[in-house]
């Protein structure tokens, strides 16, 4: 038994150094060839990779361009109301193109005290925390001057999109749903610091007098 043991060992390096050489495998050996793979069944099959050649297709490119029209899912935007703030001619709507519910109002609150209080202020006024002293950001106006009241509900909903002047885009931030919520309840606000009697329902205007 012992005897045989050489003979072997020769045979298994002979047979390791020769694999070596046939499959390329060795360390530091570059090589295009696939490793040896005994038992392939399907586990490699021809296919092409994305930007790669092709000798099929007439431009010799793999991908093949988008047909024309073509839109991604979720982002056939034909509501141009909704998803512009602005009419078929291009002027800002008057008022929020969804239903109002109270729903809304409360997401609308929840979205407007995480994006816009801190710099409009929790009620609107234009100081929140970014306008104080640590900070110093450009004082934003207040929400119940007359000049923002009168504003379009579309033009808002532009100005939470594109920004203005000193105040960022919040597109990125705030899908268009929530943009017309925080529009709600913007309006919410600036009615509650301009209410007038009637705005009381009956009921309780007794107990204001
Ligand atoms: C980073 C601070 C900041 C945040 C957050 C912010 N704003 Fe402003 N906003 C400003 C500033 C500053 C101005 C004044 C811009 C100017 O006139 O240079 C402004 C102006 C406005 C105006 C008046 C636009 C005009 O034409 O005068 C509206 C309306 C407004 N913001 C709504 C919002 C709403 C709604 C949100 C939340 C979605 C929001 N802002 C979030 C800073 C901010």
């Amino acid at each position: 038994m012992f005897k045989n043991t050489p003979k072997i060992l020769i045979v298994a390096i002979v047979s390791i150094v020769l694999l070596n050489i046939i499959s390329g495998c060795g360390r530091g050996n570059v090589s295009g060839k696939p490793p040896i793979h005994l038992n392939p069944n399907m586990d490699t099959q021809p296919k092409y990779k994305a930007q790669a050649e092709s000798g099929y297709f007439e431009n010799g490119a793999v991908m093949r361009p988008l047909i024309e029209g073509t839109i991604a899912q979720g982002w056939l935007r034909e509501d141009t109301e909704f998803y512009t703030g602005k009419n078929e001619s291009g002027k800002f709507i008057k008022s929020v193109p969804v239903e109002i519910t109270r729903e809304r109002l409360r997401r609308g609150q929840q979205r407007f005290n995480i994006y816009c209080s801190p710099c409009h202020s929790k009620v609107g006024d234009g100081r929140g925390i970014m306008s104080k002293e640590d900070y110093k950001y450009v004082t934003p106006p207040n929400f119940h001057s007359d000049s923002v009241r009168q504003f379009t509900d579309g033009y808002i909903f532009n100005v939470i999109s594109n920004g203005v002047r000193n105040m960022p885009s919040y597109k990125h931030q705030i899908p268009v749903n929530d943009r017309w919520s925080i529009i709600l309840y913007l309006r919410a606000l600036q009615r509650s610091h301009n209410a007038s009697e009637n705005d009381v329902p009956l009921e309780f205007r007794e107990e204001t007098k």
